[in-house]
C-alpha cells in the first residue's frame, strides 16, 4: 500500500477523443463497474467539452465525477470559443484540468495564464488539476526538479488549498509514448513536489499529487504505490473501461 493516507484520485483525460455514442458506452461501462465495486477511489472523467452535458446526464446519481479539460480566466464576456469555469460548474463539472502540456504546447499557455485559470476555477467552485512536467531535453540535462519547481511556483495560485487543488506530474516525454520514468524517478519528483507544497501551504500535506504519462493496467500497480503518488491522470487507457478500472483497482491496493 502507498504509505500516503490520501484517498487516490483516478482521473480520465479523454483529450479530443470520442463521440456521443462512445461517451454513452464508456460511461455506462464505468457506471456498471462502479456499482459492483464501489468506493475504490475517487473517480473522474474529463470528456471533450462538446460532450460534457451529455456526460453529466449519464453520470447523474453515480459516484463518478465530471471534469473539463480547460477553462477561461473570466467567468463570462466577449471571448469567442471559450468556456468559463462558472459554465462548467453549471454543466455539472467538479474539476478542470489546467495547464496540460498539450495546451501549453498547442496554445502557448504560460505559467501565469495557468495560474489565472486556476484562480478562476477556484472562484467558480471547481477543483483545479494543475499539470506540470519536464520535456525529455530538460530531463537529459538534469533540469527536471528545477523545471517542476518553476512551473509549480508560476502555475499554482498563492491562496490554493487542498480542497481546491490537485497537482498532476506528467513528464512530457512519457505522454502517449508507452514510456514511463522509473519508480525511483517518479518518487524523486513527487517527493520534491510534496516538499514544495508543504512549504507553501498550511495543508500542503493533504494536496493530492497524481502521476500521468502512459499509465495503463500493466504498470499501474507499480506506479500507484510509489511514495507521494496519490492517483493517476490517465490519457489513452481512460478510453477503455477495463483498463481504467484496472488502474483504479491498483490504486486502491487490489
Ligand atoms: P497517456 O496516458 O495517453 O500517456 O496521456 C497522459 C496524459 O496526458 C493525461 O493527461
Amino acid at each position: 500500500m502507498n504509505a500516503s493516507r490520501l484517498r487516490p484520485l483516478i482521473a480520465g483525460n479523454w483529450k479530443m477523443n470520442g463521440s456521443r455514442a462512445q461517451t454513452e458506452a464508456l460511461i455506462a461501462d464505468l457506471r456498471g463497474r462502479a456499482a459492483s465495486q464501489p468506493d475504490l477511489a475517487d473517480l473522474l472523467v474529463c470528456p471533450p467539452a462538446a460532450y460534457l452535458m451529455q456526460a453529466a446526464k449519464l453520470l447523474d446519481g453515480s459516484a463518478i465525477a465530471l471534469g473539463a479539460q480547460d477553462c477561461h480566466t473570466r467567468q463570462s464576456g466577449a471571448h469567442t470559443g471559450d468556456l468559463s469555469a462558472a459554465m462548467l460548474v453549471d454543466c455539472g463539472c467538479r474539476y478542470a484540468i489546467l495547464g496540460h502540456s498539450e495546451r501549453r504546447a498547442d496554445h502557448g499557455e504560460t505559467n501565469e495564464l495557468v495560474a489565472a485559470k486556476a484562480k478562476a476555477a477556484h472562484e467558480a467552485g471547481l477543483i483545479a488539476i494543475v499539470c506540470v512536467g519536464e520535456t525529455e531535453a530538460e530531463r537529459d540535462r538534469g533540469a527536471t526538479l528545477d523545471v517542476i519547481s518553476a512551473q509549480l511556483e508560476g502555475s499554482v495560485p498563492a491562496d490554493a488549498d487542498a480542497a481546491g487543488l490537485v497537482i498532476a506530474y506528467e513528464p512530457v516525454w512519457a505522454i502517449g509514448t508507452g514510456r514511463t520514468p522509473t519508480p525511483e524517478d517518479v518518487a524523486a519528483v513527487h517527493t520534491h513536489i510534496r516538499s514544495l507544497l508543504k512549504a507553501w501551504f498550511k495543508d500542503g500535506a493533504e494536496m493530492r499529487i497524481l502521476y500521468g504519462g502512459s499509465v495503463k493496467a500493466s504498470n499501474a500497480a507499480t506506479l500507484m504505490h510509489v511514495a507521494e503518488v496519490n492517483g493517476a491522470l490517465v490519457g489513452g487507457a481512460s478510453l477503455k473501461g477495463e483498463e481504467f478500472w484496472a488502474i483504479a483497482l491498483a490504486a486502491a491496493g487490489g
